[in-house]
């Protein structure tokens, strides 16, 4: 009898210890596998370190870059290209002009009517359509290219009633190609490369405005290219024509640019050249800004290495919307694969491309207390059902880091311009006076793109990191713009500036 109870007790003792051994082992492996997400969100975090530190460094690199592009062709992978844009619009334009829109994730054609005078409310002066641009025309040829963008045209002329104000015998445009182009002049140039996945190689090299003119023709149109800009330009151009004081234009969306006005005398690649103003706009083509001191990481050297233009617009693939998202997909990736807490690896996440930044900032901007958008987004886009609320809370923190990282970056390059043109408060300051007591001029800089104008976080972490840069009391005489549809109309003002 004896002996039987103790055998019991013995068994029970080994099943306890059995059960808990278990217990044990299921909480250590689960512990261990979270550990292993944590230490590749620390070390994803650890990399994207943007500490004011390291920002003003970029700031000081972006400066020092501009000066040598500026300097000699060639001079810096910051291009720093003419524009011929010599006096930006005022008001005082008149007439119906046009433009055309090549260059982000939409085409679009405009029309505005123009009275003489300064209107506060131009953006109701004009007539817009959008589409989105068919893919296979990205990769096409340069004559299917240009015969859909004159075929738009024409449609949108044809849907005219009478009672236009056209000033000309015939119709001018501005087209605005968000793509880094060599100009010759205001209404010419040839396209340097492609960015952002386009990618129709005999255009390279070629006049632009010249394809786009000859397709104009072939389908019977008769309008004339009077100006070709970038849309960094365009958007410079409205946001001077409403506020003076703008003196530089960024464009944060699917890629992103900077353009600003510079003094003649300082761009030394173009002695000789005369212009009106004394100033002309440059288009630094900022994309392709380097420096080894950004906060570059394994997911960047990865998607660098496998994009259609390896070693190229370093910045950009960092900040723009075209590659945000990508960056994510490659780290939730990795999480897959160094452990099971999203469960098994969905074949969805080696997909390049496949979570577009919109949908990464809807992630990020989830404020359920469920995360119930992270969920639905990583089953629809990943096929990665049920994904448990903790590790839903992660992939929010990686599109954190991530978002935080480019919007840091854009304002440290916002501030290397300031800094170029004198205009980050450290100039000027005389014997004994404080940086903050000097006087600072109203400063305003122009921004479009749907990053920058739809996504609130990465506007709120721009912001701040503007004034940690620049402290609070220089901070507060820059003023960050939004413009809508700038690039496009810009290019119409243009046109009607430059028109003949
Ligand atoms: C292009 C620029 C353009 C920017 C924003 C970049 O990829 O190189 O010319 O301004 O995208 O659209």
């Amino acid at each position: 009898m004896g002996r039987a109870v103790v055998g019991v007790a013995v068994t029970v003792a080994v099943a306890t210890c059995a059960v808990a051994a278990l217990v044990v082992g299921r909480r250590l492996r689960s512990r261990r596998k979270w550990n292993k997400v944590a230490s590749v969100v620390r070390e994803l975090e650890e990399g994207c370190d943007t500490s004011v530190g390291r920002l003003r460094q970029v700031v000081d690199a972006m400066a020092v870059e501009m000066h040598a592009g500026l300097a000699s062709e060639g001079g810096s992978k910051l291009k720093m290209l003419l524009t011929f844009v010599d006096n930006l619009p005022n008001g005082t334009e008149r007439g119906t002009y046009y433009a055309l829109h090549l260059g982000g994730t939409n085409f679009r054609v405009l029309r505005v009517q123009l009275s003489g005078q300064p209107s506060s409310d131009l953006e109701h002066e004009v007539e817009v359509e959008r589409q989105p641009i068919p893919e296979d025309v990205m990769t096409s040829t340069t004559e299917d290219l240009f015969d859909f963008i004159a075929s738009s045209l024409k449609d949108f002329i044809a849907k005219e009633g009478d009672g236009l104000n056209i000033s000309h015998d015939r119709r001018e445009l501005g087209f605005t190609f968000s793509f880094p182009v060599k100009q010759m002049s205001v209404s010419s140039g040839i396209l340097i490369k492609w960015t952002k996945g386009f990618s129709i190689r005999d255009l390279v090299g070629r006049d632009v405005a010249a394809c786009l003119q000859e397709a104009l023709t072939r389908k019977g149109l008769d309008v004339r290219v009077a100006a070709l800009v970038n849309d960094t330009v365009g958007t410079l151009a409205v946001g001077h024509y409403h506020d003076p004081d703008t003196v530089a234009a960024i464009i944060i969306g699917t890629g992103t640019n900077a353009c600003y006005l510079e003094r003649i005398d300082a761009i030394i690649k173009c002695q000789g050249l005369l212009m009106t103003s004394g100033r002309m706009v440059v288009n630094m083509e900022w994309g392709n800004f380097w420096s080894s001191h950004l906060p570059r990481t394994s997911y960047d050297i990865d998607l660098d290495a496998e994009s259609p233009n390896p070693n190229d617009q370093g910045f950009e693939k960092m900040i723009s919307g075209m590659y945000l998202g990508d960056i994510v997909r490659r780290v939730i990736l990795r999480m897959s694969l160094e452990s099971d807490v999203l469960g098994p690896i969905s074949p969805k996440l080696s997909t390049p491309f496949i979570l577009r930044t919109p949908f990464m900032a809807a992630m990020h901007e989830d404020n359920s207390p469920d995360l119930r958008e992270v969920a639905r987004i990583l089953n629809d886009i990943f096929e990665i059902p049920d994904v448990p609320l903790k590790a839903r809370k992660i992939v929010v923190k990686v599109c954190d880091v991530v978002t935080r990282r480019a919007a840091r970056l854009a304002a440290a390059g916002i501030v290397g311009i300031l800094k170029k043109i004198g205009r980050d408060g450290s100039g000027g300051i005389t014997g004994g006076r404080s940086r903050s007591d000097m006087k600072m001029r109203r400063t305003v800089v122009a921004i479009e793109g749907g990053l920058y104008s739809k996504y609130l976080l990465f506007r709120e972490y721009l912001r701040e990191a503007l004034n940690e840069i620049l402290g609070e009391d220089i901070a507060k005489h820059v003023i960050l713009k939004v413009t809508e549809d700038g690039s496009g109309i810009g290019a119409a003002l243009l046109a009607a500036s430059y028109s003949s």
